[in-house]
Parts: structure tokens; C-alpha cells; sequence
């Protein structure tokens, strides 16, 4: 079980930067970053075995009796699966970045995207009333889309060199399909006999509501809130024809395209996931609201541990390329800077608005479908939306 005194890092400091709407390139570096240290001396090559390796534990991680990644040190810290040499491996990247290019890594200001909805305060009347079906649908669909993130292993390019003018050689980028995009899977979706953020998730739903939800329940209510979960991973050539019809640059290799869309489209969601840390923390350590003395509230803050380096090498492989000179299947070169920016704009758009509005509009739905033929229903419904500042149409 996952101890009550269990260490986890604070939220790391990239989660409350603000600022920045674009990920133009900055040619201001720090202080800090442009005295170096040692930079460049740092190890920039890796092999897949060894960004796949985990550190030792004296621990292991179990929550309701499912055993997850990760586990605890000797000194009793939590250490996330993985990340023995993938930690140091992305500052490495990251200090011969700035090194080489003196420029900064792309933030994702977390400040950028609103507070959760249902918020803390509607979320706790809402558990205060007996109403808790709309956040165990909540929980399950967080689950299930972090088990999405596995999707992200059957993305690629091949060799990384031949889309860019300058050398790719120690960086982030040619270790994407080298061990970090199956590492960032394995941390999702799980691997081999340990649990992933995926069934994590669904252990914290499970410890502070008891076991909630049978599996033909989790389908229809999936269903509800618009997300089908295939049995098997689209086929290649489906995701590529899903590609096509998306495509904006020509001339650029479709499905080197296809995987910076969705290295955008994961970084974003990684970050977003910040906000619901907070609240799913806040919530789940709560023992008026739900069961389990704070252990879910525990296991969620190993899981936000968890996302550290997803955001770190996301956000550095796309800075590398932002920094290069793509080279088109024509073999003229498009500035990366343009490439990244165009595609960073687009996925934050589509964050911000018509993704945002279909999840407002499902939950508020949620909502309804759990008070439907409950005697005081509009009450409720009424006390609900008091406590929102946000008040979505329903669909
Ligand atoms: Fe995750
Ligand atoms: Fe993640």
C-alpha cells in the first residue's frame, strides 16, 4: 500500500511559468543557462535499453492491490519507473541545447488553459449531495485517456538525420523512437505484470469510492462522455490517411507531420493534467468525501510525479527542431521555427476551444444523466452551477 508518509516532488517549476503564447524562438538565454557548468560534457547518447532502465527500489508501488511502476528508495522518496538514466539524459539535451543554439526550451504555461470542470467547490458539493457517479466518470475517463498516451509508439519517421539540415546527433529528437516514446507508452498504459497511469487511475477511483463501476458500466458511461476505446491500436495506414487529411506542409514528410502533431497534442494534455493533479489531490485526500485515508490522494501524486519527463522530452525534442531547418521531400529547407509554430498554434487552438467545449458540454451532460429522476434534482442542479465560474451549454 502506498505509505502515508510516501515523498513526492513539489510541482516542478516549468507547471506555473507564465507568459509565453508562442514557441517562436527566443534568442535571450539566462544567466544560468549561458554560464554553462558543464555543459556539453554531459552524456548525449543513449541506447533504448538503457532510457527504459529503472532505479532500484526497496519498495514497490501498490495501490488496492495492484501493483504499479515505480516504487520507494531507501530513503523513502518516490522514484518513478524509468527515469534512472531518462532524467539525466533530457537535462543533458536540454544544456547542449542551450549550449549550442542559445535559446530557450519551449514552455507550455500551464496558467494558459481555466481550472477544471466541475471545479473543487462544485465537486465537493456534488460528493456532499450523494452525487457521485459524474466523478467516478471523471476518474474513469482521465484513466482512459491517459492509457491513450501508449498511441504514441506508433508514431515515427525512421532516421531522424534526413529531415534536417543541421545534425541531430545527442539530442532528444534521435532518441524519440530509441527508447523515449516507448518509455512515455510503458509509463502510460503500463508494462508487462506493473500498472500504468491507466490502471492507476482506476485504482484511485477504486480506493475512494470502493469499487464503483462494473465494466459494461465503464463502456456506456466511456460512451457518454465521446470517447470509444478501440480493442486494438488503429493500423498505420489508417493513422496516416487520418494524416493526410490534416496535412499543411507539403513538402514535409507526412508522418514527421503526423508525430510533431502528436507530440503537441500529448505535451498540451500533459500539461493540462497539472490542473486536475491539484484537484483530484485536493479531493482524494479528503475522508468526509470519499474512502480510502488518503491514499488515493497519494497515488495520484505518484502518477503527477510520473509526468515529469514526458513534458521534459517533449518539450525539448520539439525545441530542437523549432531551432533546425527541416529538409522537404523536394529538399528545400522550411525554417523550424515556422514548422513548430504553425502546428504548436493549431493544437492550441484546438485545446483551448472546440476540444474544451465538447468536454464542458459531456460533463455537464454527466451531471444531468446522474441527477435524472432524482427528487431534487433541480435544486441541486441549481447549487451546482452556483459554485461554477464556468457554464457550459448542455449538448
Ligand atoms: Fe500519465
Ligand atoms: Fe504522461
Amino acid at each position: 500500500m502506498l505509505r502515508a508518509g510516501a515523498r513526492v516532488a513539489a510541482l516542478p517549476a516549468w507547471g506555473h511559468t507564465s507568459g509565453r503564447e508562442s514557441v517562436r524562438r527566443s534568442d535571450e538565454v539566462t544567466d544560468r543557462d549561458a554560464d554553462g557548468g558543464t555543459m556539453g560534457a554531459e552524456r548525449t547518447e543513449w541506447t533504448a535499453i538503457e532510457l527504459l532502465e529503472s532505479d532500484e527500489v526497496a519498495e514497490p508501488l501498490l495501490a488496492g492491490g495492484v501493483r504499479c511502476h515505480g516504487g520507494f528508495g531507501s530513503d523513502g522518496g518516490y522514484l518513478p519507473p524509468r527515469t534512472r538514466f531518462r532524467t539525466p539524459a533530457i537535462e543533458a539535451w536540454q544544456a547542449r541545447h542551450r549550449d549550442e543554439f542559445r535559446s530557450e526550451i519551449i514552455e507550455a504555461p500551464l496558467d494558459m488553459w481555466p481550472e477544471p470542470y466541475p471545479n473543487l467547490a462544485q465537486t465537493r458539493y456534488l460528493l456532499g449531495e450523494g452525487v457521485r457517479d459524474p466523478i467516478v466518470t471523471i476518474l474513469t475517463r482521465i484513466g482512459t485517456v491517459e492509457g491513450f498516451g501508449a498511441l504514441i509508439r506508433h508514431v515515427g519517421f525512421g532516421d531522424p538525420q534526413r529531415h534536417f539540415a543541421e545534425s541531430v546527433a545527442g539530442t532528444a529528437v534521435a532518441h524519440l523512437e530509441n527508447g523515449l516514446f516507448e518509455a512515455h507508452a510503458r509509463d502510460e498504459a503500463g508494462w508487462e505484470s506493473e500498472a500504468g497511469h491507466k490502471d492507476m487511475w482506476f485504482a484511485a477511483r477504486d480506493i475512494a469510492f470502493e469499487h464503483p463501476v462494473t465494466e459494461d458500466e465503464t463502456a456506456l458511461m466511456l460512451e457518454r462522455m465521446g470517447i470509444s476505446t478501440p480493442g486494438a491500436p488503429p493500423s498505420p495506414e489508417a493513422m496516416l490517411q487520418a494524416a493526410s487529411e490534416m496535412r499543411i506542409f507539403a513538402d514535409i514528410d507526412l508522418s514527421l507531420e503526423m508525430t510533431i502533431r502528436r507530440m503537441i497534442s500529448i505535451l498540451l494534455i500533459e500539461v493540462q493534467a497539472f490542473h486536475l493533479f491539484a484537484w483530484a489531490e485536493d479531493l482524494l485526500s479528503d475522508d468526509g468525501l470519499v474512502a480510502g485515508e488518503g491514499a488515493a490522494a497519494r497515488l495520484v501524486a505518484c502518477i503527477r510525479a510520473d509526468e515529469t519527463p514526458h513534458v521534459e522530452y517533449l518539450r525539448t525534442a520539439l525545441t530542437e527542431m523549432r531551432d533546425r531547418t527541416f529538409v522537404g521531400e523536394s529538399g528545400r529547407g522550411h525554417p523550424g521555427d515556422e514548422v513548430i509554430g504553425r502546428l504548436w498554434d493549431d493544437a492550441v487552438a484546438d485545446s483551448l476551444g472546440p476540444r474544451r467545449e465538447q468536454q464542458l458540454r459531456t460533463t455537464v451532460a454527466e451531471v444531468e444523466h446522474a441527477l435524472a429522476g432524482h427528487r431534487r434534482r433541480d435544486e441541486i442542479l441549481e447549487g451546482f452551477h452556483a459554485r461554477g465560474t464556468v457554464h457550459p451549454a448542455t449538448a
